[in-house]
């Protein structure tokens, strides 16, 4: 048997909605799988993962076949990396979703989707939904638990007028050190401030009233603490605010910034390296489509 998976970049949190939104893009992994009589794994693209068996895709190929106490195939795997590693994009989530689902293509499909994203989440490092759930599905996706702490998610189709504009910095962030920098507690003023926004980014593209984006992106969560280890942060998603986006916050953990924008990408992302290039931060940008496919399963071989 021989499959590619094809599993698209996310922004986790959009702002206010820390562990809870998720946006799929339109820049991919893939990763092709076939049956071999020794285990390689081969990666094209700039990258540092280890190619032995505890590579976070093998790992993550792995889990359904022992759930299921069957024998794992021997296996060919070639990456093909287009996501950046550490900037905000759920990379790390493209590898879990992409090793879950070539496994599920080579067991004949037995899980539904439904059924591989709580094992999603159990192989996310940070056992975070917010990636892995659009990773899977595509577009805008709300998820969250339910008392049982069981997932239950919404997927939104995404406003095809609507493109994501990133300033992508030079250095990479961590996400889990990241949140060890977050309090323990909040004011409530400032859960109300996240509640409204949460509300009102909803109701801002449900309406097509975009311009309520750039209120509607704030947020008094995670974005402060992560301003201690990015000061510029906020200076750069108020140039992105400056030229033409209708809002932009922290792209999941960060490093990247993400922007909203419906016109204009090429001067709101000139303006996010000028801010940043003036503050010392070197970095590129990149303009991309929302995509509302999750990830893409190809049977090349049976
Ligand atoms: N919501 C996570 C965080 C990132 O901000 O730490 C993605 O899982």
């Amino acid at each position: 048997m021989k499959v590619k998976i094809k599993v698209p970049a996310t922004s986790a949190n959009l702002g206010p909605g820390f562990d809870v939104f998720g946006l799929a893009v339109g820049l991919h992994n893939e990763f092709l799988v076939e049956e071999a009589q020794d285990f390689e794994i081969v990666i094209k693209g700039l990258n540092s993962l280890p190619k032995n068996k505890e590579n976070l895709f093998y790992q993550s190929f792995v889990y359904p076949f022992e759930k299921l106490k069957e024998i794992t195939p021997q296996v060919r795997i070639e990456m093909n990396l287009g996501i950046p590693q550490g900037r905000g994009f759920g990379s790390s989530a493209t590898a879990v979703v992409g090793g879950l689902l070539a496994a599920n293509a080579f067991l004949h499909n037995h899980f539904s989707f439904e059924e591989l994203l709580p094992m999603a989440v159990e192989l996310e490092r940070g056992k975070h939904p917010d990636n892995v759930t659009p990773a899977l599905f595509g577009g805008l996706v709300i998820v969250t638990s339910k008392k049982d702490a069981k997932l239950t998610y919404i997927k939104i189709p995404f406003p095809q007028d609507l493109k994501a504009v990133y300033f992508v910095p030079d250095f990479a962030m961590d996400t889990i050190a990241g949140r060890k920098l977050m309090p323990t507690h909040y004011h409530k003023n400032d859960v109300v401030f996240n509640t409204g926004r949460v509300a009102l980014f909803l109701a801002a593209l449900q309406s097509g009233n975009y311009h309520f984006l750039g209120t509607a992106m704030e947020d008094r969560i995670h974005q402060p603490a992560r301003t201690k280890v990015f000061p510029l942060m906020p200076q750069i998603i108020d140039a992105a605010l400056s030229g033409g986006a209708y809002g932009a916050a922290l792209s999941g953990g960060g490093s990247s910034i993400i922007a909203l924008a419906g016109h204009r990408f090429k001067a709101i992302a000139k303006k996010m390296a000028e801010a940043a290039a003036e503050g010392n931060i070197s970095g590129s940008t990149l303009v991309l489509d929302v995509t509302n496919t999750g990830s893409e399963v190809k049977l090349i071989e049976l």
